[in-house]
């Protein structure tokens, strides 16, 4: 019985080399792979790719601030008091979104906020703070800022001229 096993064995073994044999004197034929065809299309399709990330990259930029630095500016309001003055030297870290008249910019999203009401814009910046209303943009700012600075800044920014600009 395992005489006939091993026989069989050898049997199947000997039929698949054979097959084997077969395949090597298959010709094989390139004929139909034209490689400068396909080395042409992986570029268009790697430029593709290229062309579709920077529009990506571009889609998730931040529309936000430049990265401009006010140390200094001219005050456009009278400093007739302390508070006043604390408003303005406050005020420096507004204006890359808010600008130093208080118009706004609408590429940073930022609103028109001067000559605002001053109770108002303190109310915004106190909910701003304490989370009520919440701005990525706003959040890390407020945060920074003391309900007294609040206080400050809302009567400074409240005596800035409006200005009707719409940009
Ligand atoms: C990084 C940009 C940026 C900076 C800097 C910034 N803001 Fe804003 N601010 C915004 C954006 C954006 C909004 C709109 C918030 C919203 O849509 O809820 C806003 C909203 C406000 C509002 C609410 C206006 C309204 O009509 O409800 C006030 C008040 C305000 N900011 C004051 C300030 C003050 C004061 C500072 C400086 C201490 C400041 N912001 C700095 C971007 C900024």
């Amino acid at each position: 019985m395992t005489r006939l096993v091993v026989f069989c064995l050898f049997l199947v073994g000997l039929a698949a080399v054979m097959n084997l044999r077969d395949y090597s004197t298959i010709e094989v034929d390139n004929s139909r792979f034209d490689y400068e065809k396909k080395k042409a299309e992986h570029e268009a399709h790697v430029k593709e790719r290229k062309e579709l990330e920077m529009q990506y990259a571009e889609a998730i930029k931040p529309k936000v601030v430049s990265d401009e630095v006010v140390v200094e500016f001219k005050p456009l309001v009278e400093l007739t008091s302390p508070q006043l003055e604390r408003g303005h030297a406050l005020y420096k870290q507004c204006i890359v979104c808010h600008a130093k008249d208080g118009s706004g910019k609408q590429a940073n999203k930022a609103p028109k906020i001067g000559g605002q009401m001053a109770w108002y814009l303190e109310k915004q910046l106190k909910d701003m703070k304490d989370l009520i209303r919440n701005n990525k943009n706003m959040a890390p700012i407020v945060k920074r800022l003391s309900y007294e600075d609040i206080k400050d800044l809302a009567v400074y920014t409240s005596k800035l001229p409006w200005n009707p600009k719409e940009d």
